[in-house]
């Protein structure tokens, strides 16, 4: 996957695009990241990349000249005049990307559907936004992290990108995938490494009982337990769209009139 980030704070993004994992997976040839400073297609003396907006109200918002260059040197299209308008013509392959806290709830789905696309843009916004134009002209997602303003897109971009880039096989183990928290409708359940008694608190018998179908059952349990006390909202979800496995969903049952 090619991944773009259109910035006017590049150092954001370049120190997390050099962390361990990810920085391997470059190496590695899985994915491949480009870092375009916004400013750089600036087209003014001063180097302006924001302005006051029309009909008044606190702010400035970035200019849409210089985004609309940075993006086509990114090498995207304005939708409307992009070939995969006419008939027959596949998809355009750049998906667009503007992290926003107006936008469409992320999430785990969400991050699996972008891991397939084989080019995403990241256009980071600052001061109060973007102008609408390189919305309607070039977005294809508005997402967003959470029910919150950051005053930084780079770090909204950046969250995204986190949670997407480790879903491209190969990255990471399929295995560390299949049980982590949301895979399946459940939160994760509780580990633990040495020593076997920290500060008088004793690991879970079970864990060093040698016995697998104990240990999937009891992890089982804690993963239901969990979800159900803090993510009542996820197993109400999950049930509804048939997520769970018969086993869960019998303990989802067991703990619901327990709790009663
Ligand atoms: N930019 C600022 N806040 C944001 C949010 N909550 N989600 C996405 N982008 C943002």
């Amino acid at each position: 996957m090619k991944i773009h980030v259109l910035t006017l704070f590049p150092e954001i993004p370049r120190a997390f695009f050099e962390n361990s994992i990810m920085a391997k997976a470059v190496e590695r040839g899985l994915i491949d990241c480009t870092l375009i400073n916004i400013r750089d297609f600036a087209f003014d003396r001063h180097k302006s990349c924001d302005d006051s907006t029309y009909g008044g109200g606190a702010g400035m918002l970035m200019l849409p000249e210089p985004l609309s260059a940075a993006l086509e040197a990114a090498g995207v299209v304005p939708k409307k005049t992009d070939a995969d308008a006419a008939p027959g013509i596949p998809r355009r392959k750049k998906r667009v990307v503007f992290p926003t806290p107006s936008g469409k709830p992320f999430s785990q789905r969400y991050a699996y559907e972008l891991s397939r696309e084989e080019e995403l843009v990241f256009v980071c916004g600052r001061y109060e936004g973007i102008d609408q134009r390189i919305i309607d002209l070039y977005v294809d997602d508005e997402i967003s992290i959470g029910d919150y303003v950051a005053s930084s897109g780079e770090l909204a971009a950046a969250v995204i990108i986190d949670a997407v880039y480790r879903l491209i096989p190969g990255v990471i183990s399929s295995e560390s995938l299949e049980e982590e928290s949301f895979s399946d409708g459940l939160l994760e359940y509780p580990q633990y490494t040495r020593p076997e008694i920290f500060r008088g608190v004793k690991v879970p018998e079970v864990l060093l009982s040698g016995h697998h179908e104990k240990i999937r059952q009891w992890r089982l349990r804690k993963r239901v337990e969990k979800t159900l006390r803090v993510r009542p909202d996820l197993v109400e979800e999950s049930l509804k769209n048939g997520v769970y496995r018969e086993e869960t969903v019998a303990l989802i049952e067991e703990m619901k009139n327990g709790f009663n």
